[in-house]
């Protein structure tokens, strides 16, 4: 048996209760330990509680001492782009001086620019750079993330993707549906070829399907067409709605018994409540708001109103080329009005739920995986107070320390 015990925690922080997913006054209720332990054996945790309550456990057994410190779960990224070769730093710089995102995707940039590189990568190359970003998100303390495919947009290159991020520790979404690549005429005609060429081993990689739901991209009726045959073959459903148009991703995602809708920037009431009152869950996404300047998604309405809210980073090489989850988090209290207690919910135990993982992952209480970060600060809140710092001190994956 391998054991783990982490002694002298300034706090513990966790989200309250067992249930999944959190929401309204539920999704601020942080349980926090103060001079805590945690223990932890074969990968899961055991045991947490006060110092003067811990019975030292006999045997071998590997301690950290975690003075000046605070332990919270690993962070859950749900929604992540971390699939893709090149980068966009010469559009990053366009923008800068004035071009918007929408421009540049219409002019053949943007998306198609990265599904450009992404096909001239081989497979070896596409898991190495899904490990650098994994690599780089376990600095900032996710120990667990969603990465989507999307920029091959053909049969090989969609597969490879799905197959390399499996392979670099990822849980795929087949984001078959992301934009139309040039070789096809229409939308239609890249759905016939997607849905009877690539869906039917993409099923067989990948955990979720997920579609572009935009003017651009995908209209509702090519979006329920493309779910519906992804549901029928078995994989969970999300879709990247509202980001700058209301264009029905709300009501298509409850038609459909969708797990999340993404983005949402661009939700008005009807949407907030259509959302609050159903199971499917809001996943907000404030780091790719902020880098291309536009408006927040309605945060505080969305939970005040009783919604299932999730937090993730959207990282990718156009819209969010960012890593770090506690910099969500930083947003999330500044810029969408969440206490810290509802930021660090949104971005473990909802985000687990959102992946289908929230009785292993998420929290840190007994029998949960033994995934969980080490805070370089006195008070766990540091996490979202503490912006663009070097907050993440130490990050444990099932037991074992991996960074
Ligand atoms: O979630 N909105 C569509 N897809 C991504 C951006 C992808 C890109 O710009 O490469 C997003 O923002
Ligand atoms: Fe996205």
């Amino acid at each position: 048996m391998s054991r783990l015990l982490v002694r002298n925690l300034a706090q513990l922080a966790t989200p309250a209760g067992t249930d999944a997913p959190l929401r309204g006054r539920a999704l601020g209720e942080v349980e926090v330990v103060s001079d805590a332990y945690l223990l932890c054996e074969d990968g899961r945790v055991t045991a947490v509680g006060r110092m003067r309550d811990l019975e030292p456990p006999e045997g071998d057994v590997e301690e950290i001492d975690g003075r000046g410190r605070c332990a919270i779960p690993g962070l859950v990224d749900c929604h992540t782009h971390a699939c893709f070769a090149g980068d966009r730093v010469e559009e990053f710089a366009l923008r800068a001086a004035g071009a918007s995102y929408e421009e540049l995707h219409a002019a053949g940039g943007g998306i198609l620019s990265t599904v450009r590189a992404t096909r001239g990568a081989t497979e070896g190359e596409l898991v190495e750079v899904v490990r650098q970003h994994g690599g780089w998100m376990l600095e900032h303390g996710t120990t667990t993330f969603e990465a989507k495919s999307g920029y091959g947009l053909d049969r090989e290159t969609e597969l490879a993707s799905l197959r390399a991020i499996r392979a670099a520790g990822g849980l795929p979404t087949w984001l078959g549906a992301h934009a139309v690549p040039p070789e096809f005429a229409s939308a239609d005609d890249y759905l016939d070829y997607a849905l009877s060429e690539v869906l039917p081993d993409a099923a067989r990689v990948a955990d979720a399907a997920d579609v572009f739901l935009e003017q651009g991209a995908f209209d509702v009726a090519q979006a329920r067409r493309y779910l519906e045959a992804c549901r029928e073959a078995g994989l969970a459903l999300r879709l990247h709605g509202d980001q700058f148009t209301e264009m029905g991703a709300i009501t298509l995602a409850l038609e459909l018994g969708a797990r999340s809708v993404d983005h949402l920037e661009a939700t008005g009431p009807d949407g907030v409540r259509a959302l609050a009152t159903s199971a499917v869950a809001g996943v907000l996404l404030p780091a790719s708001a902020l880098f291309l300047g536009r408006p927040m998604p309605p945060a505080r309405a969305l939970i005040d109103a009783g919604a299932a809210v999730a937090l993730a980073t959207d990282f990718n090489p156009g819209s969010a080329f960012c890593e770090s989850l506690p910099l969500v988090c930083s947003l999330a209290c500044t810029q969408l009005r969440m206490s810290p207690a509802e930021a660090l919910a949104a971005c473990t135990v909802n985000a687990a739920h959102v992946l289908g993982l929230a009785g292993r992952k998420g929290r840190l209480a007994p029998g949960y995986d033994a995934d969980f970060v080490l805070l370089d600060a006195p008070d766990w809140r540091y996490l979202a107070y503490h912006m663009a710092g070097t907050v993440v001190a130490e990050t444990v994956l099932a037991g074992r320390t991996a960074r």
